[in-house]
């Protein structure tokens, strides 16, 4: 959620951590923060974007070493106070977090008995305090004060600080909320998300759950919770500049729908062979055995990736005969727990550090299950702790609403349940050789949508300023439905609804008359004459269609108001092609509504609190 960013090394730190917080605004955008140190702490920070921190920083900000914050709050409001960094009592320290300290009324409690005094209503300034504590006690390590802090501390922490009496070092500590070391020469970073380092070095290292890290210019340790050092992998950052950045287009979500058919072209390649019907996912062959026998997939995930997990069960349950749970991974934990041995959990997320989703994968995993992740961010903290998993490989996703990833997350999802039917004996090596060769087409497909976007546009302007939506689907495009309704209102904050078609009339139907846009997905053959009879319903109570369909579907065209012609495709692939239309719809209708597209208020891209 709130983006954290530290530099220790020659050069002014106040720049390089402005630019970190600038590419890590998307995670967190209520206020932003810096400390440095040049002799003393120079702390900045407050209420508003990064922009406003640059300004108010102007030139002055001196030191070589410093840590930065962009803030998502969980306690206490957005406002000057509450913005991290946070400082000790006696000024002489200042401290970054993200995560949520679960006992910090307690420490509080305990620290105003020892005379601390709180000028803010955050979770973290307790952690600063209750340091500073320590190290009254014994000024010898800041790192052994910080220890003795965080056994104190429930909850969960990504932390970064410095202090003036420590000039050399910045301690970073981590359970629960992502941190990494980005490596230099001479120099060193610290960040919450590699996109903050990618400009200056592309060696990284992982800091799991539990470890703390002293870090100086030159060098860093890594020591685990029971305080044994170890060695940890430097890992090859595989980022480039251009791909977060936003490349000319307005807006970063703009960019990745439009980047769609190359994140499934990526994400198909070397994967694929249509001519001999076969399917390869390095990531999951050493454990097909147990996936070709499992009782039952339990797919958990949260937003966008629990609609692509809804699609997923269409298409294992069609492809592979397997039944299929969906989860939110929010309420999984909270249910009888029935998974076990023999059953496969695969958890799907954009950016694998989701908070939900990863304590389902632990719970799952701690009762026998194998779990299986479907993760773009490589080297997060899903896609490490799974057993095994697929990248989807879309590249960054920055914008806060979820676009390429969706169309990926479904791609791979698609691959998994083509390989696991091949395995099964479910489909045929014919027919896989035809749903690959239709598959390998879906780039092409998505382009020529993202070729006629006036159309969109168009719709786009008539109804901007409707105070509702709602979206229909049946089969696969019902997920889509979905996704569709969260698109809108996630940037545009209308609201909107997804439904199954046929569930309307069984309450929804109650809200439609001429003031609603109803978009239809009438995408799939097999349920096309069911669909027309909905339109219908919907029409006699005036409602307003906005269909998207194939040219194949020309019914559903005369009877719309609206129809958005999507090229055909077989049922199985049809919300790849779908939901196009409708993130375009939204953005526009965000865009004429003069919303921040990129950065919805209320939202982080990676929610990392449960
Ligand atoms: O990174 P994840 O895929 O785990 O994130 C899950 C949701 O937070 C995410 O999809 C969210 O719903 C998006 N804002 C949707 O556009």
């Amino acid at each position: 959620m709130c983006g954290i960013v530290g530099y220790i090394g020659n050069k002014q730190a106040s720049k390089i951590i402005i630019d970190g917080l600038k590419r890590l605004e998307y995670r967190g955008y209520d206020s932003a923060g810096i400390a440095t140190l040049n002799g003393k702490i120079q702390l900045n920070k407050g209420k508003g974007k990064v922009a406003n921190l640059e300004k108010m920083i102007g030139d002055s900000q001196n030191g070589s070493i410093g840590i930065g914050h962009t803030r998502w709050a969980t306690h206490g409001e957005p406002n000057d106070i509450n913005s991290h960094p946070h400082i000790s009592q006696n000024g002489k320290l200042a401290l970054v977090h993200n995560g949520i300290i679960e006992n910090y009324n307690t420490l509080k409690k305990k620290l105003n008995d020892q005379g601390y005094e709180f000028y803010s209503e955050t979770d973290t300034e307790v952690v600063a305090k209750l340091i500073e504590s320590f190290l009254e006690k014994d000024s010898s390590s800041l790192k052994k004060a910080v220890q003795l802090a965080l056994h104190q501390v429930t909850g969960t922490y990504g932390i970064a600080l410095v202090h003036s009496d420590f000039p050399d070092q910045i301690i970073v500590a981590r359970k629960g909320s992502p941190l990494l070391l980005g490596v230099g020469d001479g120099e060193m970073l610290i960040a919450s998300d590699a996109s903050a380092v990618a400009a200056y070095t592309d060696k990284v290292v992982y800091l799991d759950d539990g470890e703390i890290a002293v870090i100086t210019k030159d060098d860093y340790t890594v020591e685990s919770s029971d305080q044994v050092e170890l060695t940890k992998e430097i890992h090859e950052l595989a980022l480039s500049l251009e791909e977060i950045e936003k490349g000319g287009y307005d807006h970063f979500m703009l960019k990745e729908i439009f980047e769609q058919p190359k994140a499934i072209s990526d994400c198909l390649r070397g994967r694929i062979n249509a001519e001999e019907g076969t399917i390869t996912l390095g990531g999951i062959e050493n454990v097909m055995d147990q996936l070709v026998n499992a009782n039952r997939i339990v797919i958990a995930a949260c937003g966008t990736s629990w609609h692509s997990g809804l699609v997923g069960e269409y298409l294992f349950e069609y492809l592979a005969k397997v039944p299929v749970e969906v989860e939110y991974a929010s309420e999984f934990r909270y249910k009888e727990q029935l998974i076990g041995e023999g059953d496969v959990m695969i958890v799907i997320s954009q950016s694998g550090e989701t908070a939900d989703t990863l304590a389902a994968l632990r719970e799952a995993q701690s009762r026998g299950a194998l779990v299986l992740g479907v993760v773009n961010v490589v080297g997060s903290t899903i896609a490490r702790e799974t057993d095994a998993g697929v990248y989807i490989h879309a590249g960054p996703e920055i914008g806060v609403a979820s676009t390429k990833a969706f169309t990926a997350q479904v791609t791979v999802l698609t691959l998994m349940a083509i390989r696991l039917g091949l395995e099964k004996g479910t489909i045929k090596k014919e027919e896989a050789q035809k749903l690959i060769k239709e598959l390998a087409l879906i780039p092409s497909k998505i382009e020529s949508i993202l070729e006629n976007t006036d159309h969109i546009e168009h719709i786009s302007r008539l109804f901007s300023y409707a105070p509702n939506f709602l979206y229909l689907g049946r089969s696969y495009s019902f997920p889509v439905a979905l996704e569709g309704a969260l698109k809108l209102k996630e940037i545009s904050y209308i609201h909107a609804e997804g439904y199954p078609a046929a569930e309307m009339k069984h309450g929804p139907i109650a809200l439609i008359d001429e003031m609603m846009p109803v978009v239809v997905i009438a995408a799939t053959h097999h349920t096309n004459d069911k669909m027309i009879s909905n339109i219908e319903e919907v029409k006699a109570r005036k409602g307003r269609i906005i269909a998207i369909t194939t040219s194949e579907n020309g019914e559903v065209s005369d009877l719309a108001e609206f129809s958005t012609i999507i090229p055909a495709t077989m049922d199985v692939f049809s919300p790849l092609l779908s939901v196009i239309p409708l993130q375009l719809l939204s953005y526009y209708v965000a865009v004429n509504r003069g919303c921040n597209v990129d950065q919805p208020r209320n939202l982080a891209k990676s929610v990392t609190v449960e």
